[in-house]
């Protein structure tokens, strides 16, 4: 396969794995990527690139001209936002909703012009919290459990079909307005488009924080041995995530470049699914076991969004 790739959000986490792994893939392609470094660690993720030939473009998305001077390419890969679980609740939404909302149009915008298959990394948080949040759980030793069958739930989680009328978070909230937009886009432009809404996606290369990374966040603490905080659900550790590797994704990604014309328009839920799921107290042992250091872990009862809502 020869094709011209491009990854807004290229030097991230998930973009520049993508990026190297396409280059490693289909060597007589191209891959470019645009970043504006924004995000903490980023900027190691650059050199990488570059050792693999692959063009970066240091620019922020939400700038038309950014795209004005590219080549056209075949296939755009959007992996740019601010993923900040919390962005917009003490920073500015403006400035979120830039990133987030208006760089997905003008990548759209771009997409339309040069005809190029479009891929937008969503994310689970289009699910609104309060609704979940009010779903039945059961406790069992180390973890919750679903315990409730309803629309858009069933024995593996949440689906697609879950209702999406609710609260989703300043970022949930753009990802989910994005994902309108593309549908639009994609009707208006005939453009082939996928939605992927990824749980956790882990794995080498992420510079994890408090706000998105958890799995490398949680074992650099550990190793590290800097105190974490269980939030939330009584402050026991008990909530589930699902991971899953960046490696899969990769494959996923290249399924979906392969099969685009069978599956455009789909949008599909991401993630590791129960078999490589855990709470919080589960990844806690996890990590002790594998840096063999034991570090405080506060119990805030509150979720963060609850405090700032003043609920
Ligand atoms: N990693 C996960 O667990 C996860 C889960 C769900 C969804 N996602 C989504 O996947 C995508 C990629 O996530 P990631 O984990 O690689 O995050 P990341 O923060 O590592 O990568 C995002 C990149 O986008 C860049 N960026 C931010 N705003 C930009 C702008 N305005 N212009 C240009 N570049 C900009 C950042 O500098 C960063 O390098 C995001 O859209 C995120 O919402 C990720």
């Amino acid at each position: 396969m020869r094709k011209i790739f491009l990854i807004t959000g290229g030097a991230g986490f998930i973009g520049s794995y993508l990026a190297v792994n396409f280059k490693k893939h289909f060597p007589r392609s191209s891959v470019i990527t645009i970043d504006n470094l924004v995000r903490k660690g980023s900027s190691h993720n650059v050199l990488l690139l570059k050792k693999y030939k692959i063009k970066f473009i240091k620019g922020d998305v939400k700038n038309k001209a950014v795209f004005s001077r590219l080549p056209k390419v075949n296939i755009l890969i959007d992996c740019a936002a601010d993923s900040r679980v919390l962005a917009g609740y003490k920073s500015s939404v403006r400035k979120l909703v830039g990133s987030n909302f208006l760089g997905i149009i003008n990548s759209l915008d771009y997409a339309a012009r040069v005809k190029a298959d479009f891929i937008f990394l969503s994310t689970s948080r289009v699910y609104p919290f309060d609704k979940i949040n009010c779903l039945n759980y059961t406790r069992r030793k180390s973890r919750f459990y679903l315990a409730c069958r309803r629309k858009g739930v069933s024995l593996w989680g949440i689906r697609e079909d879950f209702p999406l009328q609710g609260i989703h978070s300043f970022y949930g909230a753009t990802k989910l307005a994005s994902e309108y937009f593309i549908k639009e886009y994609a009707y208006a432009y005939n453009l082939r488009t996928v939605i992927n809404r990824c749980s956790i996606i882990s794995g080498p290369g992420q510079f994890g924080h408090s706000e998105q990374g958890i799995v490398s966040y949680w074992l650099a603490s550990f190793l590290f041995k800097k105190p974490l905080k269980y939030i939330g659900w009584g402050g026991e550790g008990l909530q589930v995530r699902d991971a899953l590797h960046i490696a899969d994704l990769f494959n996923l990604v290249l399924k979906q470049i392969k099969h685009i014309e069978k599956i455009k328009g789909k949008i599909y839920n991401v993630g590791g699914g129960q078999k490589n799921s855990f709470s919080l107290k589960e990844l806690s042992h996890r990590c002790q076991k594998i840096t063999a250091n034991k570090i405080k872990v506060d119990k805030i009862k509150k979720t963060v969004l609850l405090t700032l809502s003043g609920i």
